[in-house]
């Protein structure tokens, strides 16, 4: 654990950086930038050309300089729009089962252990190291349906200065009789977090509401929970048209509703802050509906293939003027790495494209983008972060690949753009150096 008391008056970091403006575009690289930062805000976003000015109106000097080494550069910090933190240790395992079958297998019996909050408190200080690690500044978390561990997890993040929303999950029916709650334990249990955690006042750290999916809650909960995020103008957060035969019991489930998204919507579970996982068979008219609502998606490629449920068309989904962002959904994806998310994602759109079901593969430069400032859309946060703009919080990354350890070898020739695509190829942990998130330093190796 390396937090670090955030840094008082100024720091300027003097080297390359590079981040998204946009979807359309994905990568800016700025050989010579510099990012001043103070009280945790990006103050300067300039080139170096422009130092002595920049001294003299910002009143800084040589002392609060960081300049990077060679081989270094600084990209906005990871984030990862959906994780089940308590999944954290069945990562690798148990992924021989599709989805409903691997739930009950799997994750239900894990997910029962959290009664302990003893047991959550040495997970959750696991998967908060082990993410920020990993370069993730801000994640969505799902918990259990138990509030008081839930409320460890949030402890954590704050322990750790990690940027997160964490929200208890709520199942009261077709779960098993070891892992359920009432509708009534739901819906008090999560009036109760998501009061607990606003008083608490930490902008880092926000409650979500949280049901599971359509599978395990009735449709007085879904109703009760719709209720009480738009009550408290909380984020939401669940599963949609993740697997077919999941869709099949959704609607045998909910026959009053047009589709899967509908009932989400009908209970008033789709808003601007809402983010539903995977939508790998998503119809068009579900789309629209999650248009109409500006409701984001969490795309987890590597739980898609992973737990058999299909290829989201990511391309597709974004170019629809979706909301996407990338979600590594531990342990349904076995690693806890938004890097390798933007791999996976890579290949996955290839896979499509090559069965001719995309046009064009996803580039490296758009997985940048949906890994920083698309899941900061995502998540409705995109004026606090996802890129380096004047006024955003410091949620950054140093990266160096000249690590004696880094996986990735290099050439005289390299130029910043190779240094970038070689790390989003190639790169892991042991490339990213530092981490910060608003300003406070969170990683240092
Ligand atoms: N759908 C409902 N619960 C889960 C879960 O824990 N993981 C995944 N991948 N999908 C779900
Ligand atoms: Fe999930």
């Amino acid at each position: 654990k390396n937090a670090d008391k955030p840094a008082r008056g100024i720091q300027v970091f003097i080297g390359p950086y590079i981040h998204s403006l946009s979807w359309t575009e994905p990568l800016v690289v700025q050989p010579n930038g510099v990012i001043g930062v103070k009280d945790g805000k990006i103050v300067i976003v300039d080139t170096a050309e422009n130092l002595d000015t920049l001294k003299a109106s910002h009143s800084f000097g040589d002392s609060d300089i960081i300049k990077l080494q060679e081989g270094e550069f600084l990209m906005p910090g990871l984030i990862d729009t959906h994780i089940h933190a308590p999944q954290y240790p069945n990562v690798g395992i148990g992924l021989d089962l599709p989805l409903l079958e691997w739930l009950d297998k799997y994750t239900f019996p894990l997910e029962a252990k959290y009664k302990d909050p003893k047991f959550a408190e040495l997970v959750y200080r696991k998967v908060v190291e082990k993410t920020i690690n990993n370069g993730t500044t801000t994640a969505s978390y799902f918990t259990t349906i138990h509030t008081s561990s839930s409320e460890v997890m949030a402890d954590m993040v704050e322990a750790y200065g990690q940027r997160a929303l964490v929200g208890k999950v709520c199942m009261d029916c077709y779960s098993p009789d070891y892992y359920v709650e009432t509708t009534e334990e739901s819906l008090s249990g999560t009036t109760e977090f998501v009061k607990k955690i606003l008083d608490r006042k930490n902008p880092l750290v926000l409650p979500t509401i949280t049901p599971r999916f359509a599978l395990t809650c009735s449709e007085d909960l879904l109703k009760g929970l719709g209720a009480i995020a738009k009550e408290h103008d909380v984020h939401i957060q669940t599963h949609l048209d993740e697997s077919i035969p999941e869709i099949e019991r959704a609607m045998e489930l909910f026959p009053q509703y047009k589709n899967y998204a509908d009932i989400y919507g009908g209970t008033g579970l789709l808003s601007s802050k809402a983010i539903m996982a995977h939508c790998v068979h998503i119809t068009d008219e579900e789309l629209e509906i999650l248009k109409e609502n500006n409701t984001s998606i969490s795309h987890c490629p590597t739980s898609n293939n992973s737990l058999l449920s299909g290829h989201c068309p990511v391309k597709k989904l974004r170019n629809a003027g979706v909301k996407v962002g990338l979600g590594t959904d531990v342990a349904g994806g076995y690693t806890p790495s938004i890097l390798e998310e933007m791999r996976h994602a890579i290949m996955t759109a290839k896979t499509l494209s090559i069965e001719g079901r995309e046009s064009e593969p996803l580039t490296f430069r758009e997985a940048l983008y949906l890994a920083t400032l698309g899941g900061a859309e995502a998540l409705a946060m995109e004026q606090e972060i996802g890129n380096f703009q004047v006024g955003k919080s410091f949620d950054a990354l140093v990266i160096g690949l000249e690590h004696e350890l880094s996986p990735i070898d290099l050439f005289p020739e390299s130029d910043i753009n190779v240094l970038v695509e070689k790390f989003i190829m190639l790169g892991d942990d042991r490339n990213i150096v530092k981490v910060f998130v608003n300003g406070q330093l969170v990683k240092s190796y």
